[in-house]
């Protein structure tokens, strides 16, 4: 019902097109053909073009590291979803924590680039999730929910199955501290709740809620199998070839096991 859906955040890594390229390739041969898992990987955005052409009859999608809400205009730096479009991109993420806290980005503000990303036919994967200050002062689910209401407000029931949103605990990403599979299942649980409240259970049965922070091969399968965390966002370990496929490869084993 929910394919598992494995994407690659590379941040500002690599430094050079030839290693962007090298990576894509690396990952588009490990893919192969096989369209058990879904996967994206999600470049800096100057080599974007360049790896579209790399994953040419491949699976792989394509997907930017932000937009910016409007379509064209006076935005020095900024990028606009019908560009990312142009460059073959089929995903974007939005809200990312470390454009929420690093730069300021507000619920608003992505809740516009949602809109954005929608009208130009880009599935938008929405990062939400709380700081360690949040989770120890008991706030997660209040933190959580706020910044749904706020991300997703004006969506119709329709628009939203085609969201994908990505649970990454601030405290776990880049730090090594998964969160263990019981509290990400928890969290992703009462994600699922809250979409059933707002748009029916239906639709919440549909969405894709990928779990990240310090996803690796070896305890990729343990946060898959849980009944509603259906992928992962991955950093780091998207950088090597290697761990990105052996997370792929949790997922198809999680996959033929039974999930999804
Ligand atoms: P790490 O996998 O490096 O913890 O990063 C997670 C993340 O921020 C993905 O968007």
């Amino acid at each position: 019902m929910r394919p598992l859906f494995i994407a690659g955040n590379w941040k500002m890594n690599p430094s050079t097109e030839a290693d962007a390229v090298a990576l894509a390739e690396a990952v588009k041969e490990g893919v192969g053909q096989d369209h058990a898992v879904r996967v994206a990987v999600c470049p800096p955005s100057v080599f974007l073009h360049r790896i579209d052409t790399a994953l040419a009859n491949s699976p792989v999608g394509l997907g930017g590291q932000n937009m910016h809400p409007e379509p064209s205009g006076a935005y020095t730096g900024e990028l606009s979803g019908a560009m990312l479009n142009d460059v073959g991109c089929t995903h974007v993420i939005l809200g990312h924590s470390e454009r929420r806290h690093g730069l300021g980005e507000t619920d608003a503000f992505i809740n516009q680039k949602l809109h954005a990303a929608l009208k130009a036919g880009l599935i938008p994967i929405v990062c939400i999730g709380e700081t360690l200050d949040e989770r120890e002062g008991d706030r997660t689910e209040a933190v959580v929910a706020e910044q749904l209401d706020g991300s997703l407000a004006g969506l119709e029931p329709d628009q939203m199955a085609g969201v994908v949103l990505a649970y990454e605990p601030v405290w776990a990403i880049g730090t090594g501290k998964t969160a263990s599979p019981e509290q990400a299942q928890d969290v992703h649980a009462f994600i699922r709740a809250r979409l059933a409240d707002r748009f029916g259970e239906a639709i919440a049965a549909r969405v894709v809620i990928q779990y990240g922070g310090s996803v690796k091969p070896d305890n990729a399968a343990d946060l898959l199998i849980r009944p509603d965390i259906d992928g992962a966002l991955v950093g780091g370990a998207s950088l090597k070839a290697a761990d990105f496929l052996g997370i792929i490869e949790a997922a198809r084993t999680v996959t033929q096991a039974g999930k999804a």
